[in-house]
Formats: structure tokens, C-alpha cells, sequence
């Protein structure tokens, strides 16, 4: 199957790319891949210039057990204790020669775009800003297909500050693909998603309904973004978070088989007590990532590796 050659926005996948990875991912899992043979001059850069645990060390595992060596630059020689400032555009360009693929998080939107430009590589984004985390929404999609089969006619209840969410933003835009799936935003309202990201959700007659009130109850799933600490909206008071934190209550009357979905980390959006309940999904969804990376990885990275499938 044709990719593009990077993977930097979940808008750019099609239905069929997304079942592919989450195909992939599952042979991973079942390690019915076969072995691969890679170039082992291969090596990639993690450009990393926001903190991250999961997808940071995740990539970095998902790199190795697929025999690939990586690299990390944290600092962008822009603050005072660094030798002297650089361009993002002379790191590229600098790593150009030594790696295989770029994987890269940052905190302005807009270095993403620098990058690709640069790049003589893939380039995966690893969350860019509070627009884009196309991985991280391919590990929920991968999730959800393991729990319940299908996409197609799932009900979703997302909740938290939705429009600064990096990963509930991709999320929406790759459930977009799928067909009479029910996402119910609750949120406070100027925390939902923007109308054109609503209405691209919509396109293939999916259905979108922003509450104040809240919905809990009638969904499959619960998809709790959390607050970031500070967003373009302000930062939010204890009494707004405890208004959409999952609670033990808030388990209990789910329905059966339901199940509640962070990408992590958690902060105090889903109370500790909700861990021990059979509809706490979050730390199987955070497992499942590794061969979803892997997939990212084969997929995207492809023309640098030599896998037979
Ligand atoms: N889910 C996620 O992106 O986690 P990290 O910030 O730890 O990478």
C-alpha cells in the first residue's frame, strides 16, 4: 500500500492507510511479521524539544526491536547555556547525512512544516503544538478495533479542554474516515472542537453533538483528553476539572463492555479509584503503542527498510 511520504497530519490518511497500520500493528502484536532485514547503518533522529515519556521512549523501542538505531536532540541551541543558536532548518540539514527518518515533537506548530521541507528523510510528528498528534490518535484507532472490532457505528463520548487537545484533534479527524460513528463532545464550550474539524468529522454522515451537561451513560467509549496546563483558552480552575474528571460514580454507569480511554498522561482527569475497574482501558490502549509505532515505523520509514511481508 502507498503512503505518503510523511506522516505529519491524521487528515492525510485514508480509511484503508489506517486499517493497514492497525493490520500491521497486529501482526507486531501477534509477531506473525517476519523477521526484518534492515541496513543496519540505518539510524533515526528523535527530534524531541517538548518532554514526552510514551511516544519518546516508545519510538525509541519500537526503533530497536525493529533493529534500527536512534539518536536524540533534545536542545535546539536556542537557550543561553548551548555553544550558540541554530536554525532548525541547519539541524535538519546537519542530521541530513546520518539518519534514516526524523521523528520529531515540538511546541510550535509550524516546525513540522520547517522540517519536512529540510528533510531528505520521512518525517514523523510526534505532537506538534496543540494541533496535531497523528500517532497517538492511530495508537486510540488501533485500541478501539482490538476492543471492539470495528469503528464503524462506535459512540463516543469525548470530554476535556477538546480544542487544545493535540490528540483528541487527530482522533476526530481519523474516526472521520470511518462510517456512523457517534462522538458526543462534552466540554465546556469554547474547549470544543473547531466547526471545520466538526465538519469534516461529519462528511461521510457521521454524527457530532457538543453538551454542557453530562452525557454519561449511552457510549462504548470514553475518550478523556484532560487539560493541558496552559492554553491559548487560559488555564483551567479545580472546580472546571472535577466537572469532567471520570469518577468511580461515572464507571459504574457505564454501560457493559464500555470503557474509559486517556492518552496519557493522566493528571486528575480520571480518578486513580476508576484503575481497578473492568471499563480502565488506558494502560492496555498505552501497550498497544508499541506495535502501532512499529507500524508507523515499517510503513512510513519503508523505503529505508527491507521488510518482507
Ligand atoms: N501520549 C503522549 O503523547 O505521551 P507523552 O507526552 O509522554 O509522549
Amino acid at each position: 500500500m502507498e503512503f505518503p511520504n510523511h506522516l505529519t497530519s491524521a487528515s492525510q490518511l485514508s480509511r484503508d492507510q489506517i486499517m493497514n497500520l492497525c493490520d500491521v500493528a497486529e501482526k507486531f502484536r501477534l509477531q506473525q511479521m517476519p523477521p526484518a532485514t534492515v541496513d543496519t547503518t540505518q539510524q533515526g533522529a528523535l527530534l524531541f524539544f517538548e518532554p514526552s515519556t510514551r511516544t519518546r521512549i516508545g519510538f525509541t523501542t519500537a526503533a530497536w526491536q525493529l533493529g534500527i538505531k536512534t539518536v536524540e536532540v533534545n536542545e535546539t541551541k536556542l537557550t543561553s547555556n548551548m555553544s550558540t543558536e541554530e536554525s532548525l532548518m541547519d539541524t535538519v540539514r546537519t542530521l541530513n547525512p546520518l539518519v534514516t527518518f526524523f521523528a520529531i515533537r515540538h511546541s510550535e506548530g509550524s516546525a513540522i512544516e520547517t522540517i519536512i521541507k529540510h528533510a531528505e528523510c520521512p518525517v514523523i510528528n510526534c505532537g506538534s503544538a496543540d494541533q496535531e498528534h497523528p500517532t497517538q490518535a492511530l495508537i486510540d484507532i488501533y485500541a478501539m478495533l482490538r476492543r471492539f472490532g470495528s469503528l464503524d457505528g462506535l459512540r463516543i463520548t469525548m470530554t476535556g479542554a477538546l480544542r487544545h487537545s493535540r490528540a483528541a484533534r487527530s482522533l476526530l479527524a481519523l474516526l472521520g474516515q470511518f462510517t456512523e460513528v457517534e462522538v458526543t463532545g462534552f466540554s465546556e464550550l469554547q474547549l470544543d472542537f473547531s466547526t471545520e474539524e466538526i465538519a469534516l468529522f461529519q462528511v461521510r454522515g457521521n454524527r457530532y453533538t457538543h453538551v454542557v451537561d453530562a452525557p454519561w451513560g449511552s457510549e462504548q467509549v470514553v475518550y478523556s483528553a484532560g487539560f493541558p496546563p496552559a492554553t491559548p483558552s487560559g488555564t483551567f480552575t479545580s472546580e472546571i476539572r472535577r466537572r469532567y474528571a471520570i469518577t468511580p460514580h461515572i464507571a459504574t454507569g457505564l454501560e457493559h463492555g464500555a470503557i474509559v480511554m486517556n492518552p496519557l498522561p493522566r493528571v486528575d482527569e480520571i480518578d486513580i479509584r476508576v484503575d481497578k475497574m473492568p471499563c480502565a482501558y488506558y494502560f492496555t490502549q498505552n501497550e498497544l503503542g508499541l506495535f502501532m509505532r512499529k507500524a508507523i515505523l515499517s510503513e512510513f520509514c519503508v523505503s529505508r527498510f527491507d521488510i518482507t511481508t
